[in-house]
């Protein structure tokens, strides 16, 4: 079984899969299931890399960060559970495979999922899944942040809106216009329940500006380096800053030795953590 090739997404689908049978267990991705959403003969090919190419990948400091990435948001799930989340909302979910990863914690905690992706992006996901297995507790829902509203959204929240919510958004913010994502986080703010948890990352501004400016997108989003002005941001939305990291803390707090090897630490993002007041 496989997805269509959806360009960023199935890269990163292949990344974790090469990562997740090539890597040491210390900087091993823990994606054990992605390989369902990549085409038979782009397995076999990953599964075969030589290791000239497997260290050219390597020298791409984006390669570990996605490692570090990927645990990161499996803590945030484990721990927003743990703090009582009843729905987990995934926007941009691509070939993410936390919604079947993690069945067994989700289901004993009666957590619902929501994948939320571009059309066509989401439409494929669903059918790739229900092809695999029946996973009763995952909805899947189309949506653009690009839009100016999100009526769908807002109508599968509905009563919802009263449930204790996480949203994640992983490596999406890049590829969203500044004033959508803005008016995204204020939908967010204002209806999800107090205390809800919104997870995110995003391009610091003044690196890599023309990151994601393509087509209708001319203001990719961004956001400052300082802890301070991030958590201002967030503050006039209605979200309270809980954690901030940047892309090299990550990868230094999360994978041993790398911030003393040859590898060049991936310094273009950082990731926060919020809840809603
Ligand atoms: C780099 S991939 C990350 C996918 C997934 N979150 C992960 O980490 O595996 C970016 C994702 O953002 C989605 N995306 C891009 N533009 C979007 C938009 N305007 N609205 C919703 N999702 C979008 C893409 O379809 C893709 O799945």
């Amino acid at each position: 079984m496989g997805l269509p090739n959806l360009s960023k997404s199935m890269d990163i689908a292949r990344l974790r899969y090469i990562q997740s049978i090539h890597e040491s267990p210390q900087h091993r991705n823990p994606d054990t299931l992605v390989r369902h959403f990549i085409p038979i003969l782009a397995r076999l090919r990953a599964a075969w890399l030589g290791r000239e190419e497997l260290s050219e990948l390597q020298a791409d400091p984006f390669y570990y960060y996605l490692v570090a990435r990927t645990k990161y948001y499996d803590q945030v799930v484990n721990e927003a559970v743990s703090d009582g989340v009843q729905q987990i909302i995934n926007v941009g979910c691509g070939c993410d495979t936390r919604a079947y990863r993690f069945k067994h914690f989700l289901r004993s905690k009666s957590v619902k999922v929501l994948e939320c992706d571009q059309p066509q992006a989401i439409h494929a996901k669903q059918k790739a899944a229900k092809r695999w297995r029946c996973f009763d507790y995952v909805e899947y829902l189309p949506i653009d942040l690009n839009d100016d509203t999100w009526p769908e959204l807002e109508h599968w929240l509905g009563d919802r809106a009263r449930t204790k919510t996480l949203v994640l958004m992983e490596g999406v913010s890049p590829y969203i216009n500044g004033g959508n994502f803005g008016r995204f986080l204020v939908l967010l703010a204002t209806r999800l329940s107090p205390g809800s948890h919104v997870a995110y990352d995003f391009k610091i501004r003044g690196v890599r500006d023309d990151f994601g400016r393509v087509g209708r997108i001319q203001e990719p989003f961004r956001l400052p380096r300082a802890r301070d002005e991030v958590a201002t941001f967030h503050e006039a939305l209605g979200l309270r800053l809980e954690h901030m990291e940047l892309s090299s803390e990550l990868c230094t707090r999360l994978l041993p030795g790398l911030a003393e090897s040859a590898v060049t630490l991936f310094r273009e993002d950082g990731l926060v953590r919020l809840q809603v007041k």
